[in-house]
């Protein structure tokens, strides 16, 4: 039997692109505002009508339902009617026999518009009162009355990028009609609920009269957690009008100028420590660039208000959120969700702080870990936290005291190159932040020959939840994995899904196989302990067992046996995880099932001439609970620490009055081989996870956070060049902005 990665090895594996070509099949191109703000005066669409192959060119005139595609805030419109907000935002899409004729027609749409105003950074905005939703504070202890008690008080300024997901496959939807006015949408999306729901109410339908169907995707990295829907939306309203299949896919130009990306942040800190270096006080005030519609930017802003203090015991916290809107693109769900954007600022006040006080990070660092006992700002109790113990551990591991001597050399031996070190600690919240998405369902079944059948909730992107459930349900089943198979995702076999999102898909989906595995072994040992006239029956690799002896009756026979008696051999499971909650009004309660912990060291050379650097090697201890599947879990710890590295180094976007001027790979960077340090994972030990499946941990999002250390790391080395001149903490830290520090070029 083939197995479930081989097709990848191979290029087999099918994504939308690759699905056949269905008869009468309509190609989609969109035609998007070329300007920041303004109103659409006019808007002639007669020539591209009758241009080549052009069969109908949609409008919002021709949404049925209603023109909206918000999902927490219903404030971006499908296609733009009145008034456009952003470069790159959609009014008109034509469909045409061929996708190139369909890209011809576009360049026939004529647009008249009055430009207004425009408003491109976060801070601008927020003077201007132009906000998505009101600000957000969370907050404990008195941090008012605690900074006259601190020996150090430091204020500063922390800005960090936004970021380009790069999937692979670009944004993708092929639409087909069914009957009776149903549609059949295959989407390249982590929400195939969203799209079900946003789509009915595009065209005014009840959702039953939409099934999402996805195999697969190409990678996704949140960026089609919310931003997949409009895609497939357009796409179905053009078989709603033509009663003809439609698709669309997005060249990679195409998605990088149309669709949302990580969130930049410019962010005032202040920290407050005692003579010892513990931290007494911390505030923050978070100026997120939102872009021009809310998208998942309120959600986003709230985990970075909640990960504010990383993996730290702060006693006084007070952090503020303000959802800036500007006039680009929206910005989205990206690996960390907001996470990340919170985390490296207050890393960069730990840094200042050292800077000021002359205590080392990793003093500061340590001195403040989390651990059992302690309470977050947002109240919920600090349990089995792995903090201490992966810092201890790594830092052992990599004999950092003695690196950071021997670098200390080599940066006094050495004039033009130099080396640094840092560590990274980690804390990551596990569960969605808005409680109730936090459920799953999953269908189990077994045919009359013994193999197996599952669908759920989850989406593979490539983080490897097909293998891990696939594992879950052989390990519940006392069967071999490749008697299982998994199911693409349809929302007609289980339905009212939560994205694949926030670490969770193994956790929620698995947990629901889980339970509905169990279900099918309960009643597959009723059958056969009503035969055999005992009740001491076990399954155990593929075999039952009597009183714990080998019977002759395999899975098969069982399952037949099972089946000749009229035994259900399908179940369907739900699971709701337990222990959370969150008060909205009081932002307080237990919004995680549980944390993620793990620290990192990163060492780097920095050549001082040029500006350019390597990232030589990163270290990490990583608590991945009981690993379900290491070889996965390594993949997740190694690609989200590149990932990581990338977004505080050399991915930097461009934009210029709204333009993006990174809108390719040639002119945006990612790491690549050569950039790529050598890795070292260690998974912590003994790390059994109460809170998830088979004692497992949620890592899809987590170790992307170790490459803030990157930046720690570069400018330790910077530093050795230029004591002199203060430090600007400003990511990506690009060779260029590394170049203007060490040397007075401006
Ligand atoms: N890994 C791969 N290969 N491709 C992806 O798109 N997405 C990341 C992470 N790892 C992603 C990935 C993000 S943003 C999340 S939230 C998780 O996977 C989602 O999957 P999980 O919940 O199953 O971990
Ligand atoms: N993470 C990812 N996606 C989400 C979340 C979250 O916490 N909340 C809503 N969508
Ligand atoms: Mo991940 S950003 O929660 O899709």
């Amino acid at each position: 039997m083939k197995d479930l990665i081989s097709p990848h090895t191979r290029g087999e594996s099918i994504y939308i692109d690759d699905i056949p070509e269905p008869v009468n099949l309509l190609h989609a191109a969109v035609f998007a505002s070329s300007i920041p703000h303004g109103k659409i005066i006019s808007l002639d669409i007669t020539k591209a009508e009758n241009s080549e192959g052009v069969c109908k060119v949609l409008t919002a005139k021709d949404i049925p339902g209603e023109n909206q595609i918000g999902r927490l805030i219903q404030d971006e419109e499908l296609l733009a009617e009145k008034e456009v907000d952003f470069i790159g935002q959609p009014i008109a899409v034509v469909l045409a026999e061929t996708k190139e004729q369909a890209k011809q027609a576009i360049k026939q749409i004529k647009i008249e518009y009055e430009e207004l105003p425009a408003v491109f950074d976060s801070r601008e905005a927020a003077r201007k009162g132009l906000l998505i939703s009101s600000s957000r504070t969370l907050t404990i202890g008195d941090i008012e009355s605690t900074w006259g008690k601190c020996a150090t008080v430091i204020e500063g300024i922390a800005e960090s990028g936004g970021q380009e997901h790069v999937y692979l496959e670009t944004q993708a939807s092929l639409a087909i009609p069914d009957e009776n006015g149903r549609i059949i949408i295959y989407s390249s999306t982590q929400a195939p609920t969203t799209v079900q729901g946003t789509t009915s109410k595009i065209l005014g339908c009840d959702m039953n009269l939409i099934e999402v169907d996805v195999k697969r995707l190409g990678g996704a990295f949140g960026g089609k957690e919310d931003q997949a829907t409009q895609w497939a939306a357009i796409c179905a309203l053009g078989v709603y009008h033509t009663d003809r299949p439609v698709k669309l896919i997005l060249s990679r130009r195409e998605d990088i100028l149309m669709t949302g990306k990580r969130h930049p942040y410019s962010t005032d800190y202040k920290i407050g420590l005692d003579e010892e270096g513990k931290i007494l006080a911390f505030s923050a005030e978070f100026y997120q660039n939102s872009g021009a519609a809310a998208d998942l930017s309120t959600a986003v802003l709230g985990r970075t208000l909640f990960h504010a203090t990383n993996a730290y015991y702060i006693p006084n916290v007070r952090v503020t959120g303000y959802p800036c809107k500007t006039n680009i693109v929206p910005f989205t769900a990206f690996r960390g969700f907001g996470g990340p954007q919170g985390m490296f600022v207050i890393e960069c006040a730990i840094a200042h702080a050292s800077e000021v006080t002359g205590i080392p990070v990793s003093v500061l660092q340590e001195n403040n870990l989390l651990q059992d006992g302690n309470q977050f700002h947002y109240g919920q109790q600090v349990e089995n936290c792995n903090a201490k113990r992966s810092f201890s551990q790594v830092v052992k591991e990599t004999n950092f005291e003695q690196r950071k001597e021997e670098i200390e050399d080599f940066n006094t031996n050495n004039r033009f190159t130099k080396k640094g070190i840092s560590i990274m600690p980690i804390c990551f919240g596990i569960s969605f932040t808005s409680s109730f998405l936090n459920q799953a369902g999953a269908l189990v079944n077994v045919y009359k020959d013994g193999s197996v059948s599952i669908s759920t909730g989850a989406i593979e992107m490539g983080q490897g939840v097909n293998i891990k459930i696939r594992q879950i349900a052989a390990k519940t089943l006392s069967i071999k994995p490749e008697r299982i198979r998994i199911e693409s995702t349809s929302t007609s076999r289980v339905i009212n899904t939560s994205p694949t999102a926030a670490s969770t898909g193994t956790d929620l989906n698995g947990k629901a196989v889980e339970i509905a595995c169990n279900k099918i072994i309960d009643r597959l040992k009723n059958a056969v302990a009503e035969k055999l006239g005992t009740n001491a029956i076990s399954i155990e690799d593929e075999y039952v067992y009597q009183d714990g002896k080998r019977t002759e009756i395999s899975w098969k026979k069982l399952v037949n046996l099972a089946y000749l008696q009229r035994v259900n051999l399908s179940a369907q499971a739900f699971y709701a995880t337990p222990r959370i909650h969150f008060d909205t009004k009081k932002e307080k309660g237990r919004p995680f099932a549980y944390h993620a912990y793990g620290t990192a060291v990163t060492e780097v050379t920095v050549d001082c001439l040029r500006g350019t650097y390597t990232i030589d090697k990163v270290q990490m201890v990583h608590d991945a609970g009981k690993s379900l599947n290491y070889l996965v879990d390594l993949g997740q710890a190694e690609g989200g620490l590149i990932q990581g590295i990338g977004w505080m180094t050399v991915e930097e976007l461009v934009f210029k009055k709204g333009i993006n001027y990174t809108d390719s790979l040639s002119t945006y960077k990612i790491p690549n081989l050569y950039f790529t340090p050598k890795i070292e994972v260690t998974f912590l030990e003994d790390a059994e996870n109460p809170e998830a499946v088979l004692k497992s941990k949620a890592i899809g999002e987590p170790p992307f956070m170790y490459g803030i250390g990157t930046y720690f790391a570069l400018k330790n080395a910077a530093r050795a060049f230029r004591e002199d001149k203060e430090w600007e903490y400003s990511s990506p830290l690009t060779p260029e902005k590394l170049l203007l520090y060490l040397h007075d070029l401006e």
